[in-house]
């Protein structure tokens, strides 16, 4: 039996690619999943599937954000394993980029990550245990043309996951991030990459990541194939 048995798990992302797959290695393993996207019956047939509590919310929103956090505290408790996955891209060049766009980038990618840790925090750290995973990409290291505010953001988490492990060293909280590079999901369609990996190749990194050595905390696990 995995340590994660019992454990409550919070995914984003989680009615399809890499965050369906990790809610399906969790749920493998007796976690207690909470599974988090827009509302569809993709996130519906997703709770169904794995006996999860799904919570509707998009990420842009600020508010939904918080309020689907007490919603999955209400429901299963504290969180102990949270998944930032959830992702989105917008493909255009700087020039003629809208600014919507920009910022909806940036509130679904970094800003919700942001405040769902900080949601999640005081509990961890009051119990002196927690996980928080931040799916970045490789290109938050590397520059991909067309995806100036995905690679941003995606670069901004990985700022985030190093500042925040550093902020809460020693107290039993690792936060770590995986890169992935191609991953076989409706996010790469139209890409011009080919898919190099499964969604199920990431899950198990972000599985590893759950239980792995704490010394793990602020780097990140990049995700070739
Ligand atoms: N696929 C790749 O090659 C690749 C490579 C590197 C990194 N990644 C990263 O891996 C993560 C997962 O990507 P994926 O490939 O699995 O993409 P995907 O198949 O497009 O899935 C994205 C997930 O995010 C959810 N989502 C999108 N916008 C949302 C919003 N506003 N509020 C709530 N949920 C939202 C989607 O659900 P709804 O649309 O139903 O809300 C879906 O569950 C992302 O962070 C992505 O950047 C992917």
């Amino acid at each position: 039996m995995s340590r994660a048995a019992g454990r409550v798990v919070l995914v984003t992302g989680a009615s399809r690619g890499i965050g369906a797959a990790c809610a399906r290695r969790f749920a493998a393993t007796g976690a207690r999943l909470a599974l988090l996207a827009r509302p569809s019956a993709a996130l519906d047939a997703m709770g169904r599937e794995l006996g999860a509590h799904t919570v509707p919310c998009d990420l842009a929103e600020a508010p939904q954000v918080e309020a689907a956090l007490v919603e999955v505290e209400r429901a299963l408790g504290p969180v102990d394993v949270l998944v930032n996955n959830a992702g989105i891209v917008h493909r255009h060049e700087v020039v003629g980029h809208s600014t919507a766009e920009w910022d909806r980038v940036m509130a679904v990618n970094l800003r919700a990550p942001f405040l769902l840790a900080r949601g999640v925090l005081p509990g961890m750290l009051a119990r002196g245990a927690g996980r928080i995973i931040n799916v970045s990409s490789i290109s938050g290291s590397g520059g991909t043309p067309l995806l100036s505010a995905y690679c941003a953001s995606k670069a901004g988490l990985l700022g985030f996951t190093r500042a925040l492990s550093a902020e809460v060293k020693g107290r039993g909280v690792v936060v770590v991030a995986v890169s992935p590079g191609s991953v076989d999901t409706d996010m790469l369609v139209g890409s011009g990459f080919a898919p190099a990996m499964a969604p199920e190749d990431i899950a198990e990194i972000v599985a590893f990541l759950a239980d792995g050595p704490p010394a793990l905390t602020g780097g990140a696990v990049e995700a070739f194939a």
